[in-house]
């Protein structure tokens, strides 16, 4: 047991935007001594020792966590959450940051989350979890229209299908319960009310019932302007979003967070890292529409580099248990991120097209690498979402300057990008 926190060895696992963000943010830390990411991509390598161990490997990042005597290990993606890296960590003693495998049931099944939502009265859309066809049938005969099909399981933000005729609902629900459309993961079916209003992303870092909220994101999940077209991993956004004032976020954490947490508790769950609590701002109230277990990609991209404190102390305080503060501090500022990504994304999309990065970058902009990797020196496009281009300034208007100014500054041959990123923060005013 090392008796001070300094010169520390973080190990970051991922290979998106959202592990690129964090690894620079730890690197910021002067407690860091030295950070490292597996896999990696193409823009991650260029600044930071990479592994090639996958985030699928558990007995691989542990050894790996061991071999170089790492002091956190930071959990970016859901699936080795779900898998359980956190319990396989824990169990040879090397801290890690993120929720164990029972917390990460949160997001790894849809169904147990609304059994749970509904046991601690958390408001969220009425339901129905499904695993036979025949009361699943029956029960959409009950339901309006449009109606919501999600698959239970992981589906990469793909398993959820608004349903604007009876006849796809009916079609969602038979090719996900045959395993036809989603696997493993679409065995189960939650059958859900569709909610109308504007959606924000709250990101909360845990520690049992203590935690600190960082600031209200907006995510923009359609790929085409006027959030047209097939729902992706998420296309651009931004923090802070006016549309929850504090008042507000008092509320909600009133309504939705404390019971969450302290039903967590209940369930013998010791919840512990990120949760991301996506909500549907409705007529009559906040309700939950999901909740991941990790930081979201690409709001991280504009969340973390807005925290003014240490980010390790706090990854710290929550992989060990310890209270966390009662309050962070964040700078007075504003951030978004356009995604840069592959034409034909979420579909189908050519790779390994050459990326050219603008020589300089105007202070407070920053690319993310997503989707590249390095191939003969040079860095290639490997992914849908390929890049992530940072703006931060003092108004959300100055973020977007940036932002797009990056976004138009860089190439590659199908690069495709929304160009509406806040439109509804700017209609607000
Ligand atoms: P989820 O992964 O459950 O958050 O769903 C992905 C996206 O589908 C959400 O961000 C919403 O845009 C949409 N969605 C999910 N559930 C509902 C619902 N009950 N009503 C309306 N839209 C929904
Ligand atoms: N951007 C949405 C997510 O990370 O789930």
């Amino acid at each position: 047991m090392r008796m001070s926190d300094e010169n520390l060895k973080i190990l970051v696992i991922g290979s998106g935007g959202r592990e690129h963000t964090i690894a620079k943010e730890c690197a910021k830390s002067p407690r860091v001594d030295k950070v490292m990411v597996t896999p990696g991509n193409g823009g991650i390598s260029k600044e930071f020792t990479t592994f090639s161990v996958s985030v699928e490997d558990n007995e691989g990042l542990v050894n790996l966590a061991q071999n170089e005597c790492v002091d956190l290990v930071v959990v970016g993606p859901e699936v080795p959450l779900c898998n359980g890296v956190v319990d396989a960590l824990i169990a040879e003693g090397i801290l890690a940051y993120g929720p164990d495998a029972s917390g990460a049931r949160l997001e790894g099944s849809k169904a147990y989350t609304k059994d749970f939502l509904a046991k601690y009265a958390v408001p969220t859309a009425a339901y129905g979890n499904f695993s036979q066809v025949e009361p699943a049938l029956q029960y959409l005969t009950e339901c309006d229209l449009p109606v919501v099909v999600k698959a239970s399981g992981l589906a990469a933000g793909k398993g959820v299908l608004i349903c604007e005729t009876m006849d796809d609902a009916r079609d969602a629900v038979k090719d996900m319960l045959s395993g036809e459309s989603f696997g493993e993961s679409g065995k189960e079916v939650v059958i859900e009310e569709f909610l109308e209003g504007e959606e924000a992303s709250l990101h909360l870092i845990c520690s049992g019932e203590s935690y600190v909220a960082m600031p209200m994101s907006q995510d923009h999940k359609k790929v085409g302007d006027g959030d047209t077209g097939p729902n992706t991993g998420g296309m651009g956004a931004y923090a802070p979003t006016s549309v929850v004032t504090s008042e507000m976020l008092a509320r909600y954490e009133e309504e939705i967070v404390r019971p969450t947490l302290a039903g967590l508790k209940s369930e013998g769950v010791d919840f512990r890292g990120t949760l991301y609590v996506g909500l549907m701002l409705t007529e009559n109230g906040p309700k939950v529409l999901e909740f991941n277990v990790r930081f979201g990609d690409p709001e991280t991209q504009v969340i973390l580099p807005l925290l003014e404190d240490d980010l390790v102390e706090l990854l710290l305080k929550s992989a060990r248990r310890e209270k966390m503060p009662d309050s962070v501090a964040f700078k007075n500022k504003s951030a978004m991120v356009i995604v840069l990504a592959s034409k034909g994304y979420p579909e189908s999309y050519p790779k390994g097209e050459v990326v050219i990065e603008p020589t300089e970058t105007v202070e407070g902009s920053v690319l993310i690498h997503a989707g590249t990797k390095t191939e003969d020196g040079k860095i290639v496009t490997s992914g849908g979402r390929v890049l992530g281009a940072v703006g931060m300034g003092a108004t959300l208007a100055e973020a977007k300057e940036m932002a797009y100014e990056l976004a138009e500054a860089v190439k590659f041959e199908s690069k495709y990008f929304r160009t509406d990123i806040g439109h509804r923060e700017f209609s607000r005013f």
